[in-house]
C-alpha cells in the first residue's frame, strides 16, 4: 500500500521525520564518505553558466552539505511541495553566499511553473516514488530540461533497510514496512526513465548500516509514517529492540541506494 498525498503531506509538513532518518544515516553508515557529497560528485561537469532545478529539496542537505564547491555562476532553484521544508531549507543555507544565486519555491512536481527547455540540470532525489504519476512529474521534468540537459534521480532498491522491516515485523507483523519507494526504485527506475530520456546510467553508492545505539533507531523507526506503534505499546516495544541489541551487539541493517543519471 503506497502513502496518500494526505500521508505525505503529513509526514514532510516539517522536516523534523526526515533529520531523524538523515541523522542515523550520518552516525552510523559504514561508507563514511558522504552520500550527499558523493551525490553531488556526478554533477561537477556541468557547465559555469548551468540552470540547476532541484524538485522536492527536502531540508536542502544537497546544497548545505556543498557549500564549498558549488560552482557561484550557477543558477540554482530549490523547490518542494511542503513550506516547512522550504523554511528550514532557507533557514540552513541563510549566511552562506549561496543564498544570492539560489531561488526558493513551493509547487508540487506534478506541474512545473516553467517554460520548456529552462534548465541544464534538474534533480530529483528520493521523492520520486512519492508522486502520484512518476510518468507525469518525469513528463515534466523533460519538458523543463533542455536538448542534451541532464537529470539526476537518486532512489533506493527493493532490499534498502531489510533488517529493520525484520526487526519490526519481528515484533508485530503488522509492522512490517509498507513499499513506500516501490513506485521508483533502482530496480524499475531505469525501464521508467528510459521512456523520456536518453543514456540512463546508474551508479550505485555501497554503505550499510551498524547501529550501536539504541535510541537513534527508535527514532528513525517512531519518524516513519507507516511505524504507528500505540502509545501503549512503545515501553513494550522498546524492551523487545533493546533485547535484539543486547543479543547482536548492535544491529546491522543493509542499505541499497544509488543515483540515476539520464540526458535529455
Ligand atoms: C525523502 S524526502 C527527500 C528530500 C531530499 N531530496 C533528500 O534527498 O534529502 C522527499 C521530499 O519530497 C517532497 N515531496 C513529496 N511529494 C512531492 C511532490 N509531489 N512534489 C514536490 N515535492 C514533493 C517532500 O516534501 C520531501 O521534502
Amino acid at each position: 500500500m503506497l502513502l496518500t498525498q494526505s500521508a505525505i503531506g503529513e509526514q514532510y509538513r516539517s522536516s523534523q521525520n526526515l533529520d531523524t532518518r538523515i541523522a542515523l544515516h550520518d552516525r552510523f553508515s559504514t561508507n563514511k564518505y558522504d552520500w550527499m557529497r558523493w551525490v553531488f560528485d556526478h554533477m561537477l561537469d556541468a557547465a559555469p553558466d548551468s540552470r540547476v532545478l532541484e524538485i522536492g529539496c527536502g531540508s536542502g542537505q544537497l546544497w548545505k552539505n556543498n557549500l564549498d564547491r558549488i560552482p557561484s555562476t550557477w543558477a540554482v532553484t530549490l523547490s518542494d511541495a511542503s513550506a516547512g521544508m522550504i523554511e528550514t531549507t532557507q533557514q540552513a543555507l541563510a549566511g552562506s553566499a549561496f543564498v544570492a544565486q539560489a531561488q526558493f519555491r513551493q509547487f508540487n512536481a506534478d506541474a512545473l511553473p516553467f517554460d520548456a527547455a529552462r534548465f541544464d540540470l534538474v534533480i530529483a532525489n528520493h521523492m520520486l516514488y512519492h508522486v502520484p504519476s512518476v510518468d507525469r512529474t518525469l513528463g515534466e521534468l523533460r519538458r523543463v530540461l533542455r536538448p542534451g540537459g541532464r537529470i539526476f534521480a537518486a532512489t533506493n532498491g527493493p532490499d534498502h533497510m531489510r533488517e529493520l522491516d525484520e526487526l519490526l515485523s519481528g515484533f508485530d507483523p503488522a509492522l512490517k514496512l509498507q513499499p513506500v519507494t516501490q513506485t521508483f526504485r533502482l530496480d524499475n527506475g531505469a525501464a521508467q526513465l528510459q521512456s523520456h530520456f536518453a543514456n540512463v546510467q546508474l551508479h550505485r553508492y555501497h554503505s550499510d548500516l551498524v547501529v550501536t545505539e539504541v535510541a537513534p533507531l527508535l527514532a528513525y523507526a517512531y519518524s516513519m509514517a507507516r511505524t504507528n506503534i500505540a502509545p501503549e505499546r512503545r515501553a513494550e516495544f522498546e524492551a523487545y529492540v533493546q533485547a535484539q541489541f543486547d543479543r547482536r551487539n548492535g544491529v546491522y541493517i543493509r542499505k541499497e541506494t544509488g543515483l540515476f543519471v539520464a540526458t535529455r
